[in-house]
């Protein structure tokens, strides 16, 4: 197997939780429009772009949208969501997520995020990470978001890595299938810890430290 030489980090759900932020903002979206939407349809947004999310929420509407009034929707949730993000602080980065980066950096790892989020600047700035990563790769420089590769294969670039020399961290499906399609090794914690492609399940995100390899 080759030598591990960055991690690449998956931003929510793996560094900090913003799930109920986003349920929040796409139940209030969905409840104005007359849409069913619940906890388990938000569970499958998990690592989905925002109009990819907007998709699935769709499928319970009962008549179609036009595009334009598509991008509006999805304005209007993002708009929400980030006045959410406002009541994030240093405090939702938990020690156990912070003392690890630390440990994984100290053992000279080139550490960088993976993320389908276009609001990944601004969670990392409110949970005190603003410039922490070598490099951040998110929704803000991709075209195409997971499943496929792209998000982590930029990252690699940005950290002058190749994919077999990364360990992508997911807490997603779609993220597991992104980063096997990509060609990198993952460790995949939650639900992505029972993916039939992960390479190291993970309980919990100190666990990474316990990997063979790191
Ligand atoms: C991912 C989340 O990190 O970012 C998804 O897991 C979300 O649920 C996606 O839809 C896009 O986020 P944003 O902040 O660009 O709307
Ligand atoms: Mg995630």
């Amino acid at each position: 197997m080759d030598t591990i030489r960055a991690i690449i980090f998956d931003l929510d759900g793996v560094i900090c939780f913003t799930d109920n932020y986003h349920y929040q903002a796409w139940k209030e979206l969905a409840d104005a429009e007359g849409i069913y939407f619940d906890e388990k349809i938000n569970g499958r947004l998990r690592g989905v772009s925002r109009m990819e999310s907007l998709d699935i929420i769709l499928e319970r509407a009962s008549r179609c949208y036009t595009q334009e009034e598509k991008e509006q929707l999805a304005t209007r949730k993002n708009e929400s969501y980030v006045r959410l993000l406002e009541k994030m602080s240093p405090r939702d980065l938990s020690d156990e997520v912070k003392n690890t980066l630390d440990t994984l950096r100290q053992r000279g790892y080139k550490l960088a995020i993976g993320s389908s989020s276009k609001n990944t600047k601004k969670i990392l700035k409110q949970i005190g990470l603003d410039g922490y990563f070598d490099a951040v790769s998110d929704g803000t420089n991709i075209t195409k978001s997971k499943p496929d590769p792209e998000v982590f294969i930029k990252a690699a670039e940005m950290v002058e890595e190749k994919p077999e020399n990364c360990l992508v961290v997911e807490d997603a499906l779609a993220g597991i299938d992104a980063a096997y399609a990509g060609g990198f090794i993952s460790a995949g914690i939650g639900d992505a810890a029972s993916h039939k492609y992960v390479t190291y399940p993970i309980h919990t995100f100190s666990d990474l430290l316990s990997i063979d390899k790191l």
